[in-house]
């Protein structure tokens, strides 16, 4: 078997440079670990970025994501049990987001690929890659009780932050720089209506909650919890009253209850590889790089790294240049130190620090006051909120 670009993962990054190489007519092969209807159900963040809903129109699976996503032109920081509305559309000239659930994209990505014929193949095993750093790269796997190997010109690492393919990279060829944070996010989805248009984001005595939504009628909700619970520590009756206590306010009503259908607890992790390429081996998204999940980066940084991949392929293959290629790690690390800062300082503003004495506190209480203050402060929140163009 041979192909010109073999893609490691089927996730947002992987399945989006295939259709971006297809565009361009370059074949790919996708090989996926897992089953379809596992990537399909895997639920993670949901806001869009401007960037992202373009490039899922400009690849033609934008249809669903039009008729079913939630534009928000603003979202709400609330503190000392007030609500302050964050106006991203005016302090931005006319931004906006676009809540539509990662797991959608991804169906959709997986739809529009299949109907194209596009070979992806899931349930494969022992992927193994060879050669990086010569002329024939090759990834060997097994599939359905046989061993198969794929030779192609390039690969890309798409296998997400505990994929085969960042460790298949020598050791030495890697810097790695790394921030653990000493908590994690209990996240749910419930049939209740959101309490709120726009979202959430509040900060509380009692740690940080955030109320999303995926539909008028799914709420997503998500509270801070200490890093080694686990999901069975948490009832229904535990995970609501936490919500209530850190989102509602006095004077106004309580956000809605309703069934819970799906929970997980997300861990939090900062984490980026300098080059994100080995070779001939390209990472991209959580592969090379992972932000915690405040501000919903994650998503938006693996899309914005195979659209330059994928140009930076096209180059290779219809100009015969090679020097977009040899720039792709230093244009994508420019964007993901950017929105690392942002990640880690949202994050910073909006958890409690269980080592913290009252000065963290008291750091965050006045960043907070300042951000709903100072329209400078406030404008920069939005657009980094809404995406930095690339
Ligand atoms: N072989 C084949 N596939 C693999 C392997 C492997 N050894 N290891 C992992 N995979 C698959 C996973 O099953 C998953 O489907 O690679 C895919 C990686 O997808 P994601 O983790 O979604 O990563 P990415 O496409 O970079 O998207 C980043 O996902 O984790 C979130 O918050 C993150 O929103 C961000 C987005
Ligand atoms: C979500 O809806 O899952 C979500 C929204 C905003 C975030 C993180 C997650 O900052």
């Amino acid at each position: 078997m041979h192909t010109q670009v073999a893609i490691i993962g089927a996730g947002p990054a992987g399945l989006a440079l295939s259709h971006l190489l297809a565009r361009q007519g370059i074949e790919s092969v996708v090989l996926e670990h897992r089953d379809r209807a596992y990537v399909e159900g895997r639920v993670r963040a949901g806001v869009l970025e401007q960037g992202t809903v373009d490039l899922l129109h400009e690849l033609g699976v934008g249809e669903r994501m039009a008729r079913e996503g939630l534009v928000h032109r603003g979202f709400h920081l609330q503190f000392a049990g007030e609500r302050h509305r964050v106006d991203m559309h005016e302090l931005t000239g006319g931004g906006a987001i676009t809540v539509y659930g990662q797991q959608e994209v991804v169906k959709d990505l997986i739809a529009a690929r299949l109907r194209q014929n596009g070979p992806i193949r899931f349930e494969v095993s022992d992927v193994a890659l060879h050669g990086l750093d010569g002329e024939r790269p090759a990834v060997r796997f097994r599939q359905g009780g046989e061993a198969h190997e794929l030779t192609c010109d390039y690969i890309a690492g798409c296998d997400g932050f505990h994929g085969v393919s960042r460790s298949s990279i020598p050791a030495g060829a890697l810097r790695t720089y790394q921030k653990i944070y000493p908590f994690a996010w209990l996240g749910i989805l419930a049939h209740a209506a959101p309490a709120s248009d726009e979202l959430i984001y509040a900060y509380h005595e009692r740690g940080f909650a955030l109320q999303s939504m995926r539909s008028p009628t799914v709420s997503r909700l998500y509270v801070q919890c200490p890093l080694d619970d686990r999901i069975e520590d948490w009832s229904d009756d535990r995970i609501w009253s936490e919500l209530h206590a850190r989102l509602d306010l006095a004077d106004g009503p309580p956000i809605n209850d309703g069934p819970i259908f799906e929970r997980g607890i997300t861990a939090f992790r900062s984490f980026v590889v300098e080059p994100m390429q080995f070779g001939r081996l390209f990472l991209a998204g959580d592969a090379a790089h992972t932000v915690p999940p405040t501000g919903a980066k994650g998503m938006n940084l693996a899309i914005a790294d195979v659209r330059v991949l994928g140009a930076a392929l096209a180059a290779r293959y219809h100009e015969g240049r090679d020097d977009l290629l040899q720039a792709y790690s230093a244009t994508c690390l420019r964007r993901v130190w950017r929105a690392e800062h942002f990640s880690w300082s949202m994050t910073s503003m909006l958890h409690r620090f269980p080592d913290d004495d009252g000065f963290q506190h008291q750091l965050q209480l006045a960043h907070l006051r300042y951000t709903v203050s100072s329209r400078a402060a406030a404008a920069s929140l939005a657009e980094n909120y809404i995406g930095l163009a690339p």
